[in-house]
């Protein structure tokens, strides 16, 4: 036998010869979930996805259009299929949980046009027991080394008007609250004109991924997509009669197309999670199982932290991120004048250190440290403006990396493009060799403004391809990346873990200024199982000035038990404490903050609902201690939670950090109970959430 024979027989792959059954199908490992492909008469591709006896998704089509060939949709047939099983177990080198199971059925399909050209290609189905995915290979094909991609025809047909969790197909932000309506109802059209976003398009009636959505017989399922490589984002087109959703591609004006590439080439996954409760979802590893394995090898350079930094004081308006209010851009560099609210200065930056090393905080970011702050927004030429090297001259570089390593503290850069890629590309090298000299190991990128060139979109195929060139070449310099107005992640921090966190929602920062009253109570428990399912949030959480007294129209509408909770509920490697320092002082409840952990070993969710409320467990990965957070709606509710999740023969000293009596998130949100008990495997508790409200609890290991 030769070895390829043999290691594919042990892989239990198994080549069908002879003539192909008109349909395929592939269960789970479990049987759950399966999926039956097939030929319509036309020669059609069709699937249809199965949960137990239900039909989740019905007989759905696939197909693309292209520029210069005819449309691969009709006319096919199958040449070949095989079947695979893979039953892998991989680490994390940070995450929710250390080891992940990566257990799945595959079957792989080629088929060919019956006619001239007669091209070839391959669909990939993995089922797994928590959802399934698909993806397309385009082959080779004679005289043509390069297709270009007008729309991919992905149908999903539903069979049910589900109650849907969404916001719009935006192409360049999902910075958007959540809407809650039937499948039937979805306008994304009517979330058009959003004064709060600084780019925003949504051509049609479409709704960004995830997507989540719950049946009458409690069926849960997420649509999303995993491995968004080279390729434009997928945008959900609606069919609010027939239930039926299309992928759509987003597009550029500049190109005119979708998605180009050279042949050989395979899509991103289309994926859908499946799942009878709610906690499932957020517990699955789907996406990350969809991606490829770490190209990185060794990352232990990065350290998941908490960090603070000088970033809320200007979202509420104490201070500012430019130096000199207005400048003429040729001498801007020379003739500065201080505004006096400038916020990254030398002082201010020490006393954010000197909080931080004081209260076991491992980073400090500092936004507005660099020129170029006074041209960053309003302005249609951005080239050129940033240069991610040059201090203000109230900023000192050398010094303050100093005194930070000094104190066993490391500052985290920041890297506004203000979406102006081409400028940032030129310097990617300079910025990252001066993050090497000060051995800064992360930085914050941002995208804020329409992408320029003009007629590009942040998710379309060129920005897809921008993120992941900032990912690669930071990955050169071991530079880890938390990207704001990002591209959605799909998995991909499992082959380059240097892809930390994102934002890609509506942030805490919208609590600070947005016009329509920031994020509702409901908000957060939405978030959890839709974004976060996707990947890590850099949410920054911890404000404790609830009421942000200095903005009279702005407040967070949670109570201050809930904001504890959100750095155990919301996942990130990288957790902010986002207020201001003075702001903790002489605070019990920040004690939860000094002790929570932020990279872990295991992830239980403990109970939940979409839009209402969720509970989780996680053990932190060096101490062994378990760190517990509840979050609920506008609806107070009772939470009971057992502790059989804890250790065997292990005492944990237990701090519980819940809303008081009469705590609510509008007219009393930091009323905060602080309780010490004992707690081992198998205690039992009772807890009550005030509307918005939530609690937290550490479980320190007893020596
Ligand atoms: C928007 C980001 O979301 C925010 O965190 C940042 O402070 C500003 N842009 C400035 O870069
Ligand atoms: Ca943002």
């Amino acid at each position: 036998m030769n070895k390829a024979l043999a290691l594919l027989l042990l892989m239990g792959v198994f080549i069908s010869c002879t003539k192909e059954p008109s349909q395929l199908s592939v269960a789970s490992p479990s049987g759950t979930n399966s999926i039956d492909f097939g030929l319509s008469e036309d020669g059609t591709p069709y699937y249809l996805v199965h949960h137990g006896n239900e039909t989740v998704i019905d007989s759905s089509s696939m197909g693309f259009d292209f520029q210069h060939q005819k449309p691969l949709k009709t006319g096919l047939s199958i040449v070949s299929s095989t079947e695979n099983s893979v039953n892998e177990t991989w680490e994390m080198p940070w995450g929710e949980q250390k080891e992940v199971v990566n257990h799945y059925n595959e079957l792989v399909v080629t088929l060919e046009e019956s006619e001239a050209p007669n091209r070839q290609f391959n669909i990939y189905f993995r089922v797994y027991d928590d959802g399934v995915g698909f993806r397309y290979e385009f082959l080779p094909q004679e005289g043509v080394d390069s297709i270009i991609i007008m729309d991919e025809n992905t149908e999903f047909q539903l069979t049910e008007d589900y109650t849907t969790w969404w916001i719009p197909g935006d192409w360049d932000i999902y910075e958007h609250l959540y809407n809650t309506t039937k499948v039937s109802e979805i306008d994304a059209l009517s979330k058009r004109n959003n004064t709060d976003l600084a780019a925003t398009y949504i051509p049609e009636n479409a709704v960004n991924t995830p997507v989540t959505m719950r049946g009458e017989n409690g069926l849960r399922l997420s649509f999303h997509e995993a491995n968004l490589t080279d390729y434009s984002g997928m945008t959900l087109k609606v069919d609010t009669e027939s239930w039926l959703l299309t992928s759509e591609l987003v597009g550029s004006d500049r190109s005119g197309y979708k998605v180009k590439r050279e042949l050989p080439f395979k899509t991103p996954w289309r994926s859908i999670q499946i799942a009878d409760k709610a906690s499932e979802l957020i517990e699955s590893k789907l996406i990350v199982n969809l991606n490829e394995p770490n190209k990185l090898g060794d990352i232990s350079w990065f350290e998941p932290k908490k960090y603070v930094g000088i970033w809320w004081e200007m979202h509420v308006g104490k201070s500012t991120w430019d130096y000199a209010g207005s400048q003429d851009m040729n001498t801007f560099t020379q003739d500065l004048k201080p505004t006096g609210k400038h916020g990254a200065t030398t002082e201010n930056t020490k006393r954010y250190i000197d909080f931080a090393a004081k209260n076991n905080i491992k980073g400090v970011l500092v936004e507005g440290w660099n020129t170029g702050w006074e041209h960053w927004i309003g302005f249609e030429d951005r080239e050129g403006v940033f240069d991610f090297v040059t201090p203000y001259p109230d900023y000192d570089l050398d010094e303050l990396n100093r005194y930070a390593k000094e104190k066993g503290v490391e500052i985290i850069m920041h890297h506004e493009t203000s979406a102006a890629p081409r400028t940032y590309e030129q310097q990617l090298d300079t910025a990252f060799q001066l993050m090497k000299k000060y051995d800064m190991s992360s930085v914050k990128t941002g995208y804020v403004g329409k992408i320029i060139p003009k007629g590009e979109y942040h998710h379309g195929q060129w920005m897809v391809n921008h993120y992941r060139k900032v990912l690669e070449t930071a990955a050169g310099y071991k530079v880890a990346i938390n990207a704001h107005e990002p591209i959605k992640p799909t998995g991909i921090r499992r082959t380059y873990p240097n892809a930390i966190a994102r934002e890609g929602l509506r942030g805490q920062e919208f609590n600070a200024w947005s016009a329509d009253g920031g994020n509702p109570p409901e908000h957060l428990p939405i978030v959890a199982f839709t974004r976060m399912l996707a990947g890590p949030i850099d949410f920054t959480p911890g404000v404790f000035d609830i009421e942000i007294p200095n903005k009279e129209d702005n407040r967070v509408s949670t109570t201050l038990a809930q904001q504890l909770a959100l750095y155990v509920v919301i996942y990130s490697p990288v957790q902010m404490a986002c207020d201001l320092p003075e702001n903790y002082e002489n605070q019990p409840a920040f004690q939860f903050i000094r002790d929570v952990g932020v990279d872990w070993d295991k992830t239980h969710v403990l109970n939940g609902e979409v839009g209402d409320y969720v509970t989780i467990a996680r053990k932190e990965r060096k101490t062994g201690n378990w760190f517990v957070g509840g979050i609920t709606d506008e609806n107070a509710r009772e939470v009971s939670i057992n502790f059989d999740f804890l250790d065997d023969g292990v005492e944990y000293e237990a701090a519980i950090y819940k809303d008081a009596e009469g705590a609510h998130y509008e007219n009393n949100p930091t009323a905060i109970s602080i309780e010490e008990i004992n707690i081992s495997k198998g205690s039992a508790l009772t807890v009550q959430l005030a509307e918005g409200g939530g609690f937290a609890i550490s479980l320190i290991k007893k020596k």
